[in-house]
C-alpha cells in the first residue's frame, strides 16, 4: 500500500483501526517488519540497550541515533519511520531541538521525531510542528529521566498523566507513546484525546501497540519486562545455530564438497 504519513494515524484512530508499531535498528529487521506491514518502525533510542548493550538509554548519541535511522527509513517501503531524539539532544532550548530534529530529517528519510516529556516539552513540541516537523510524544515511563524517577516504575498518577497528555496533544504532536501505565489509566487518555496513543506496558484499551523487536523476538538474555511478549525464541535459537556450526567443524562435516570450490578442469 502507499507510504504511511504523519497524519494517517489519526485517521486510523477516528476508523478504529489499531496501530501496529516496532522498533528497528538495522535493514534486514526494517524490510522484514515492513512487508509483515507494521504501520511504523520506531528507531528507538532502546538502541543504547538492546545492540550496545547499555544499561539505560542515556548514552546514545545524535550520530549514532541518525546512522541508524539512515538505514532503516532508506529500507522501509510502506511503514512510517519515527526516530527518537536522544538524550541532550532536545533539552537545552527549543532552538537545540529544532537543529536535532532537522538533522534528523535532512540526513535520513524518516519523516518524524520522538521525544519524551509531556507538560514541559509542550513548548518544544509546538516549535518543531511549527518548523513543519511531526512529532511523536511519550509520557508516563520516560526512560530519559530514570534517574530522576528511581527505576523503571509504573506511573500510577492519573492526573499527571492526563495533563501531559493534553499538552502534547494539544502542542500539536500527532501521536503519543504512552509507557507502564495502569491500563484504567490509558483508557482515560485514549478517550480523552483525537490523537492516537501507542502503548508500551499500557494495557489494551491503546489506540496502538508498541514493543521493542529484541523483546518480541526473544533476543535478549537478560531482563523481561512483564508487558513484552516473546513471539520467538532468538536468543536460544541463535546459540543453537552457533553451537552446530562448532560442532560440524570439529568434525569436519561443514564445510561440505557442495559448500567448497574446486580448480576449473
Ligand atoms: O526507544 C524505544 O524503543 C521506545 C519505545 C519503547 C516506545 O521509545
Ligand atoms: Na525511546
Amino acid at each position: 500500500g502507499p507510504a504511511v504519513q504523519p497524519p494517517d494515524l489519526i485517521r486510523y484512530k477516528s476508523r478504529g483501526r489499531l496501530i501496529t508499531m516496532l522498533t528497528a535498528y538495522d535493514a534486514p529487521t526494517a524490510r522484514a517488519l515492513d512487508r509483515a506491514g507494521i504501520d511504523c518502525l520506531l528507531v528507538g533510542d532502546s538502541v543504547a540497550m538492546t545492540v550496545q548493550g547499555r544499561e539505560t538509554t542515556l548514552s546514545v548519541t545524535l550520530d549514532q541515533m541518525i546512522y541508524h535511522g539512515e538505514i532503516v527509513a532508506r529500507v522501509a517501503r510502506r511503514a512510517l519511520v519515527v526516530i527518537d531524539l536522544p538524550f541532550g539532544s532536545y533539552q537545552t532550548s527549543v532552538a537545540q531541538a529544532i537543529d536535532s530534529a532537522v538533522r534528523c530529517l535532512k540526513e535520513t528519510r524518516a519523516k518524524a521525531v520522538k521525544l519524551e516529556g509531556g507538560r514541559t516539552m509542550a513548548s518544544t513540541i509546538a516549535a518543531l510542528t511549527s518548523a513543519g516537523i511531526p512529532v511523536m510524544a511519550h509520557i508516563g515511563l520516560t526512560p530519559q529521566a530514570v534517574h530522576q524517577l528511581g527505576g523503571y516504575k509504573i506511573q500510577r498518577d492519573e492526573e499527571r498523566l492526563l495533563e501531559d497528555a493534553h499538552a502534547v496533544a494539544q502542542a500539536g504532536a500527532f501521536a503519543v507513546v504512552l509507557e507502564c501505565v495502569p491500563a484504567s489509566a490509558a483508557a482515560a487518555v485514549t478517550a480523552a484525546l483525537t490523537i492516537p496513543t501507542i502503548g508500551i506496558g499500557a494495557g489494551p484499551h491503546c489506540d496502538g501497540q508498541v514493543l521493542v523487536i529484541h523483546d518480541l523476538l526473544g533476543s535478549t538474555d537478560g531482563f523481561q519486562p512483564k508487558f513484552a511478549r516473546r513471539y520467538d525464541d532468538f536468543a536460544s535459537r541463535m546459540t543453537d545455530a552457533a553451537r552446530r556450526f562448532a560442532a560440524e567443524v570439529a568434525q569436519r562435516t561443514f564445510p561440505g564438497p557442495e559448500e567448497s570450490f574446486e580448480m576449473r578442469s
